[in-house]
């Protein structure tokens, strides 16, 4: 990763360009949310470019090169549209704009802090979010380009200009913490962007490692040996089809006492060829996304234990490649799970299930106070609900209620699918317990999530999260998500919950 964005908050800033966020509509208050914190000749300028309206638009950006106002050379404002709806995801978008899209050339520039918090009713929201939308927007990932962009290669240095101490102090908080999550994002998206021959199960397991370095997050990493061992046979039957070998994935971090831990599962499928139900060639170079959500939970881990939140947390992800070597599983094939289940598979390209479902026996073991789990699961959910929406499904009503609560704050879109009875009858199998695909037609998505409920202990709380949908090519939607390539989804959405559940 070249491009990278460095944030500080300070009292004083020689930066070479100005950045101001500008809310519309004429009445009176939306002006003093505009101008809070800015000075008189930089309010002229607003209301030069925008008219006595301040008709800024959303996303609109005006660029005032060698302008000359209050010390700094040059002048953007980036518009916010309707001053009425501005929310912390409007700040955060429009700073994405300013670091994703800003069409001209500086390597410092300000922000006032004022000028952000103004427009929100928590302040430490405010600033969070602008600094996630920086730091996200500056994403870039070009380590396997031999010539680097020079132009894009340094790090932009973004000041957050207070001048009150009160301010100051406040920012800096919030800032560290933004700066904590949209990293984590970005190491999300680098996994995700990293091919399938660059990251292997072995190689996650390593990034993983890697990254907990100076923390307190405790990793494990398993090897096929090991997990035969652990009677985890629906993932070994997924990777026998490979010559990489696989691995499971497991982190620790314990910051809650005694306290229950929270639980997440990600699917870390390197590579999905589909297996011996191989699939079409058009469009397969994506399925190296096919570990997002394994990424999204390992970096969700890790930002929760930088930001030493007041919990224990466990997360695992079973990891391997879907390959059609020779003794890859057959259409028809049984594997045997964790806790004994059996399962026909019928259609070897539903392997997420099967990699999952051994993940979810052994996080029901630890008794947890609920699991959610991340997967590029089913084609099917991006043809429900497109890239706008994550699906989830769940078995407990206060779960779904804290998971939207911590989406809407994080600026993600989740949305609740049902799951009945109904999903689950038709997952069983003729001749093993269960099937890996449906008996009957339709609600793909929902029979996916039928079949992993299969595997979670009655009684713990549980939501699954298909984000086939929204993991990759987001960013013609958002303006802090790279235009292509891996979008970070669920890691914001899952630090927040970590936070929000009690
Ligand atoms: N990884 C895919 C799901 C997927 C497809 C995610 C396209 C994103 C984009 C998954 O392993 C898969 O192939 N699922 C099958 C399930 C089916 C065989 C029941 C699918 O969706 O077609
Ligand atoms: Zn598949
Ligand atoms: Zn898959």
């Amino acid at each position: 990763m070249s491009a990278k964005a460095k944030v500080r908050v300070a009292t004083k800033s020689e930066a070479e360009t100005a950045i101001v966020l500008v809310a519309s509509k004429s009445g009176k208050k939306e002006k003093e949310l505009v101008a809070k914190g800015l000075s008189k000749s930089l309010i002229e300028k607003i209301k030069g470019a925008f008219g006595e309206d301040y008709s800024a638009t959303s996303g609109q950006q005006l660029i005032f090169r060698d302008a000359n106002v209050d010390g700094y050379k040059n002048l953007v404002f980036i518009g916010l549209g309707d001053a009425a709806k501005v929310n912390t995801e409007t700040l955060r978008r429009a700073a994405g704009t300013s670091a994703r899209d800003l069409q001209l050339k500086t390597k410092s520039i300000v922000l006032f802090v004022e000028n952000l918090t103004g427009y929100s009713r928590d302040k430490a929201e405010a600033i969070q979010a602008v600094v996630e939308g920086l730091i996200m927007g500056s994403y870039k990932f070009d380590e396997l380009k031999s010539k680097k962009n020079d132009k894009k290669s340094e790090a932009t240095e973004y000041t957050l200009l207070s001048k009150n101490k009160n301010e100051e102090s406040l920012a800096k908080k919030a800032a560290a913490k933004g700066q904590v999550i949209a990293e984590a994002v970005n190491f999300a998206r680098r996994l995700g962007d990293l091919p399938g021959n660059f990251l292997t199960p072995t190689r996650l397991g390593q990034e993983a490692a890697k990254a907990a370095k100076g923390t307190r997050l405790k990793v494990t990493v398993w090897d096929p040996a090991r997990i035969k061992k652990e009677n985890m046979g629906n993932l070994l039957g997924v990777a026998n089809g490979s010559e990489e070998p696989c691995r499971f994935i497991a982190m620790e971090y314990k910051g809650g006492g005694a306290s229950k831990p929270i639980c997440y599962v990600g699917k870390g499928l390197t590579f999905d060829s589909g297996g011996i139900s191989i699939k079409p060639s058009a469009g397969m170079e994506e399925m190296k996304y096919d570990m997002c959500g394994g990424a999204g939970v390992i970096a969700a881990m890790l930002a929760i234990a930088q930001l030493k939140l007041k919990v224990n947390a466990i997360a695992f992800v079973p990891t391997t490649e879907n390959m059609p070597g020779g003794r890859a599983n057959k259409p028809g094939d049984v594997t045997t799970a964790r806790n004994g289940k059996t399962t026909e598979v019928n259609n070897t390209d539903a392997e997420g299930r099967l990699i999952l479902s051994d993940a979810l026996v052994y996080a029901s073991e630890h008794k947890p106070a609920f699991i959610v789990d991340a997967a590029t699961l089913t084609g099917a959910m991006s043809i429900a609900l497109g890239d706008i929406h994550t699906g989830f499904f769940s078995n407990n009503p206060k779960l779904t209620k804290v998971a939207q609560d911590a989406a809407e704050k994080a600026g993600e879109w989740i949305w609740e699918m049902p799951l009945t009875k109904e999903h689950s009858e038709d997952m069983k199998g003729t001749y093993a317990d269960l099937s890996n695909i449906s008996s009957n037609k339709g609600a793909g998505s929902a029979k996916g999530a039928a079949f992993l409920q299969e595997f979670v202990e009655e009684g713990i709380p549980w939501a699954h999260f298909d984000i086939a949908g929204t993991a990759w090519n987001t960013g013609h939607r958002v303006s802090y998500n790279p235009k292509k390539g891996a979008s970070g989804i669920i890691v914001r959405t899952f630090v927040k919950l970590a936070e929000l559940w009690k």
